[in-house]
C-alpha cells in the first residue's frame, strides 16, 4: 500500500471509539445492528416507527398506555407552523432540499414553546423533540409540494406516522403495502450510532444549545454524497443505466464507473465489513413494492444487476441506501427527496443522542495533529 493511501486509511477516525452509547450497537464484522439490545430486522418486521422513536429517547420499548398517547402526541405535531409555511414560501423553489429542510427546521426551532428551555430540562427536551419529530415530516412533505406549486396537505387523523408521511406528499391515502414498506424503511434509517451526522449532532449538543441546532447541523451533514446523500444518487445511476439500455449493460456500466475511478453511491462502508442487514431487509422491501398491485419490477431488477455487478468486480454488498432508491420511487416519491426523508427518520436518532449527550455531557473537543509551517516571522505587505 503506498504511503498516500496508508495515511488515507488512517484518517477519518477509521476504527476509533468516541464514546460510550447505550443507544445503538453494530457488529460490522458479524453485520448485527441492535437498537437498544432489539435486533434491527425484528424491530422492523414487528415494530412500528412510533414504537421504536420511543424506544430511541426512553430506553424501553413503550407499553401499550405509553405508545397510544405518545402516537397522539406526535400526529398532533404533525403540522407545519405558520412562520415555516411563510419562509418556505418565500425561499427560491429551485434549491437543493436538503438546503430547503436545513432552513425550515431552523425556522421551526423558533416558534417552539421550550425553543431556550434548560437543555438538562429532559421533559421539556421530549417535548420539544415530539414537535420536532412531528414537524419534520409535515415540513419535507409540504416542502415537495410547495416547490412545485402545489397546496400542502395536512395531515390525516387515523393514519400513521409513515401513512400520514405519504399521504402528506402524495395527496392520496397510501396503501397499506405501501405504509407498511415505508414505515419499515424509517425503523430501518432510524439510528447508526456515531454515523457522520449523528456524530456532529452529538459535538453540537456537548456544547449545551439546543435540540433544534444539534439537528440543523446533523441535517448539513447528512446532505453530502458519502452519507444521506448516497440514495438519491443511487437512483440518478438507475435511471441513467435504464437510458442507456437497463439490466443488459449494467455489468458494463458498472465496469466502466470503476475504471474510471468513480465512487459507486449505494455500496461500501465505514463499519460493515459483510452484509449491512439494513441493505438486506430493504431488498426484500423493495421486491415487496416492485411485485405489490401497482408496482414495477423494472427497478428492482435493474438493483439486482447493479449488485451483482458491483459484488464481482468490487467485492463490496450494497449499503442502507441502494435498495432503498428502487423502494422510494416506486412509491412514487422522486429522488431528491430521498435524503431529506433519510433526515425524517434519523431525527428520531439524533434526538436520542443529544438527549444522552445532555444527560452525561462533556465537552467534545480533540487535538489535532499539526502538520503545518514551523513558526516564522510575520513578512510585510510590501515584501511578499
Ligand atoms: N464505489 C467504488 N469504490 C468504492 C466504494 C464505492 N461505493 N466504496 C469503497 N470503495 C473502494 C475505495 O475506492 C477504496 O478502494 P482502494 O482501497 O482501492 O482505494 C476502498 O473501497 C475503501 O474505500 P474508502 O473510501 O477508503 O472507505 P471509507 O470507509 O472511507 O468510505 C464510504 C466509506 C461509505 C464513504 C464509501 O464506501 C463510499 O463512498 N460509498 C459510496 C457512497 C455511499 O453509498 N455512502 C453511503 C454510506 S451508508
Amino acid at each position: 500500500m503506498s504511503d498516500e493511501k496508508q495515511a488515507r486509511k488512517g484518517g477519518g477516525l477509521e476504527g476509533m471509539v468516541a464514546g460510550d452509547s447505550a443507544i445503538c450497537f453494530i457488529d460490522g464484522q458479524k453485520g448485527i445492528l441492535r437498537y437498544r439490545g432489539y435486533d434491527i430486522s425484528e424491530l422492523s418486521e414487528r415494530g412500528s416507527f412510533e414504537e421504536v422513536a420511543w424506544l430511541l429517547w426512553n430506553g424501553e420499548l413503550p407499553r401499550a398506555a405509553e405508545l397510544a398517547s405518545f402516537k397522539k402526541e406526535l400526529a398532533d405535531a404533525v403540522i407545519v407552523p405558520r412562520p415555516v409555511l411563510e419562509v418556505m414560501r418565500a425561499i427560491p423553489k429551485d434549491i437543493h432540499p436538503m438546503a430547503a429542510l436545513r432552513t425550515l427546521v431552523s425556522v421551526a426551532g423558533h416558534t417552539d414553546p421550550d425553543a431556550e428551555c434548560d437543555p438538562l430540562d429532559r421533559p421539556a427536551n421530549l417535548r420539544k423533540a415530539t414537535r420536532l419529530l412531528g414537524q419534520i415530516a409535515a415540513l419535507t412533505a409540504a416542502w415537495d409540494r410547495v416547490r412545485n406549486g402545489k397546496e400542502p396537505v395536512t395531515a390525516k387523523p387515523g393514519l400513521s406516522y409513515a401513512g400520514n408521511f405519504l399521504h402528506m406528499i402524495s395527496g392520496n391515502e397510501p396503501s397499506e403495502v405501501a405504509t407498511r414498506v415505508f414505515d419499515e424503511c424509517l425503523i430501518l434509517h432510524a439510528d447508526h450510532e456515531f454515523n457522520a451526522s449523528t456524530f456532529t449532532a452529538r459535538v453540537i449538543a456537548a456544547t449545551l444549545p439546543d435540540v433544534h441546532s444539534a439537528v440543523v447541523g446533523a441535517i448539513g451533514a447528512l446532505k453530502g454524497p458519502l452519507h444521506g446523500g448516497a440514495n438519491t444518487g443511487v437512483m440518478h445511476m438507475l435511471l441513467e443505466i435504464d437510458q442507456q439500455g437497463g439490466a443488459p449493460i449494467a455489468s458494463k456500466w458498472v465496469r466502466e464507473a470503476l475504471a474510471a475511478k468513480k465512487k459507486i453511491m449505494g455500496f461500501g462502508h465505514r463499519v460493515y465489513k459483510t452484509d449491512d442487514p439494513r441493505a438486506t431487509r430493504l431488498r426484500k422491501l423493495s421486491e415487496l413494492v416492485a411485485t405489490a398491485k401497482g408496482g414495477d419490477r423494472k427497478w428492482f431488477d435493474l438493483s439486482i444487476e447493479v449488485a451483482k455487478a458491483f459484488q464481482e468486480q468490487k467485492n463490496l454488498p450494497a449499503n442502507v441506501d441502494f435498495f432503498s432508491a428502487s423502494t422510494y420511487y416506486v412509491l412514487g416519491i422522486v429522488p431528491d427527496m430521498y435524503t431529506p426523508i433519510f433526515a425524517v427518520s434519523r431525527t428520531s436518532g439524533w434526538i436520542a443522542h443529544v438527549l444522552e449527550q445532555f444527560a452525561n455531557n462533556r465537552l467534545i473537543r480533540p487535538l489535532s495533529n499539526y502538520v503545518g509551517p514551523e513558526a516564522r516571522a510575520f513578512v510585510p505587505l510590501e515584501k511578499r
